[in-house]
Order: structure tokens, then sequence, then C-alpha cells
């Protein structure tokens, strides 16, 4: 599949409709995604990025559709990780001199990936490649979201490739923002956000500056992954600035995981004392070994508040607790309020050590833990209630 995206430019990317887990294990697709690469054609010839190395071969087999492999003069890698370089290999194969530009840091990754000696130009923000009747500008990214990221923009046609910026995991046919289902696009555009770019937002927010001071006119942004944006390319552009801005919504989450109901039971009524105390708040409650961990991140990225509960086993706390503790303290929320809670049967050290970890992942804490021994009573469960009114009052 190849699509014209303008008279020059043509997509030559995958969309990946079946895949389910991103980086590993590390990041859920529900929605599949696509590996964008696109082909510019103009007085010279350049192809922007590949795609994942397991469509390495059909992503030659079908560019040699739209192209003679000769005929392409440079290739640009705006990014070195595998889901946009893996089809180089295959691609080198046949067209082995041919320049590639990217960063310092892009040689880098290249490199290391791949272990080859390929004809490497490296650029800088500011230089240009002219392609006759067009211009490709280089605009590094560090950090948005590795420190190789670049940006190019083609003069004329006024695009911008961002890459991984303004991406989304999402497969969707056609690949454009204005015809694509707008919940799920927005859905997937704000859970990636959250569990990949949150760490980063303050080289977003200084990026986006820069870029909107360079006043280059914009008529669409081209990212690696999801929707082409053709249709008002600013909006999600505004949507960055907003969710980098330390991003909050009027919502509390409540993530516990549980051995035998009774840390969902707490989580449960200390619910129900955040309701009774605040009518309009948004609470959201789920157990961390079933929900899935990126939805769970971005109820966390949407929220003011959090809660995290757990059992005490072994004097530690669950598998799934510490799990989503070390995801939630590896992107950095800014400014959200925590507390913790759990149940025990002897030796009691879950609250406790849920309550360290959220505050090393920065979170302010406004209650002391509570914990209940067994499984709660219905004085427990008060407890609980009345934990859960007092914290709503404290995060108001
Ligand atoms: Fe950072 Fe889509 O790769």
């Amino acid at each position: 599949m190849a699509f014209k995206v303008t008279d020059k430019v043509t997509w030559v990317g995958k969309v990946d409709w079946m895949l389910k887990k991103f980086h590993g294990e590390e990041y859920s697709t529900h929605k599949g995604s696509s590996y964008n690469s696109f082909l510019i054609q103009d007085k010279k010839t350049v192809l922007i990025d590949t795609v994942w190395q397991p469509f390495a071969k059909e992503f030659v087999a079908e560019l040699k559709k739209v192209i003679d492999l000769d005929k392409i003069d440079y290739i640009v890698a705006n990014h070195g990780e595998i889901d946009h370089s893996g089809a180089l290999p295959e691609l080198m194969k046949h067209i082995p001199d041919t320049p590639i530009y990217c960063t310092a840091n892009g040689v880098r990754s290249l490199k290391g990936h791949y272990h080859e000696d390929w004809n490497f130009v490296t650029v800088k923000t500011g230089d240009v490649l002219d392609l006759g009747e067009s211009k490709q500008t280089f605009v590094e990214a560090r950090m948005l979201h590795w420190p190789d990221t670049m940006f190019t923009y083609m003069s004329g046609d006024n695009i911008l490739f961002s890459n991984d910026g303004f991406g989304q995991h999402y497969a969707t046919d056609p690949l454009y923002n204005d015809l694509a289902d707008q919940d799920e696009l927005f859905h997937e555009c704000i859970k990636y956000y959250a569990n990949i770019l949150t760490p980063f937002s303050t080289f977003v927010t200084k990026k986006i500056e820069e870029v909107l001071g360079f006043n280059l006119p914009l008529n669409m942004i081209c990212p690696s992954h999801g929707v082409i944006w053709r249709d008002n390319p600013a909006q999600i552009v505004e949507k960055y600035l907003e969710w980098a801005n330390n991003y909050q919504e009027n919502q509390v989450t409540i993530i516990f995981d549980s051995m035998w109901n009774g840390t969902r039971r707490m989580a449960e009524y200390i619910g129900e004392g955040i309701r009774e105390a605040d009518r309009d708040v948004s609470i959201k409650i789920f157990n961390a070994g079933i929900k899935d961990k990126n939805d769970i991140l971005t109820e966390v990225f949407k929220s003011k508040a959090i809660l995290v509960g757990a059992p005490t086993i072994n004097k530690g706390i669950t598998y799934a607790a510490i799990g989503i503790l070390e995801m939630i303290k590896g992107l950095s929320f800014k400014n959200k309020k925590a507390a913790a809670f759990g149940t025990y049967g002897w030796s009691g050290e879950s609250p406790k050590i849920i309550n360290e970890e959220l505050a090393k992942a920065g979170f302010e804490i406004v209650s002391e833990p509570i914990k209940e021994l067994w499984n709660p009573n219905e004085e427990a469960l008060l407890r609980c209630k009345d934990f859960g009114k007092e914290f709503a009052e404290k995060i108001k």
C-alpha cells in the first residue's frame, strides 16, 4: 500500500493492524499502529524513515513498486529506534552507498543497532537539504523522545515530518486526522503522550516554542505513527502545549492490588469517602493486576491525585503494585498529590513501602498511609471512608 499525500510526497509505510504490544511488553496497542515512511520526489528524491524490522522485506518490495530504488538520492533517519530504522539493513543491501542524513546521536544509535558503517551525513538544526523545488530543513528535537530525534521540515508543501512527536499508536484507514474516529484518535494521542512523552514535557514546550518562533507556514504534520494531521495541524500542537504544562483534570485515580479482596474493599470505601466530600470529582478505581498498565498510566496522567494500595506479602508489596509504581516513577509526573493504603495479616509493611515509592516518584504525600488488619470489618471500612473524605478535602 502507498498513497499520495501531495504531488511530491508519497506515504510508503506500513499500517500494523495486528500489533498488540510495543516496546516489548511496555506499551499496549489496543488499536494497532502504523510506521509512516515518506518518499519525496522532487528534482532529487529522499526517503524519510522506514518501518519496523519484521516488515523490512515487505517494505522494500512495496517501495520498489513506487520507485526504482537506485533513484533514491538520500535517506533521512529522523530517529534511530527500530520501528523506524528497522528496514534500513534490507534497503541498504540494494542501495548501499546512499547517504543517510541524521543527527550525531542518530549515527550512534544506528551504528549501535546495526553495526554497519553506512554513508552517514551528520546534520544539526538549520542544516538544509535542497531537493530542487523544495528544501528539507532539519531541526534537532533532542529528547522527543530520544537524544537522537530530529524533525524535518519541507518547504513548498510546508510539511513537518515530526517522527514520534504528535504521533499515536493507531491503525486507521485513511491515515488522515479529519477522517479518523475522533474519540479513538484523541484517546490514542493522550495515551501516547502520557506514556511516552510525559518525562520530556519541558523539552516539548521548548521545542514547540522554538519551532513556532521560525514562523514557518504549516500545512501538515506527518508523524511516524498514526494519522497525518492535514486538517488544522495546529490542534495537536495546542494539545501538546496543554499536556506538557502539568496537565490534570478534576479526577482521582485509585489503584490497588488485592489477594483476598480486603484491599479492594478499602479502595472502594476510600472512593465512597471521596465522593461524599466532593460531588464533582471524577473517581476511577483500577485493579493493577487486571487493568492494562498503560491505560492506568493514562488515567494517572489525567488525575490531580492518586491513591495506591496493596496487601503486604513477604514483608513487601505485590508484583502488580510494585510494577505500576515503577512505571509511575519513570514518567516523572509533576504537581500531583497521593496517599497509600493496604491490608495486612502479620507484619504490615505495604502502605509504608507504597508511600515511599510515591514520594520517590515526586508525588506530594498529603495523608499518612492507612492500613487495616485482615479483612476489613465495618469499623475498618468506615475508617477508610473517613480517610477518603479527609483526602478529598486535602486535594481540593
Ligand atoms: Fe521512538 Fe516510534 O520510535
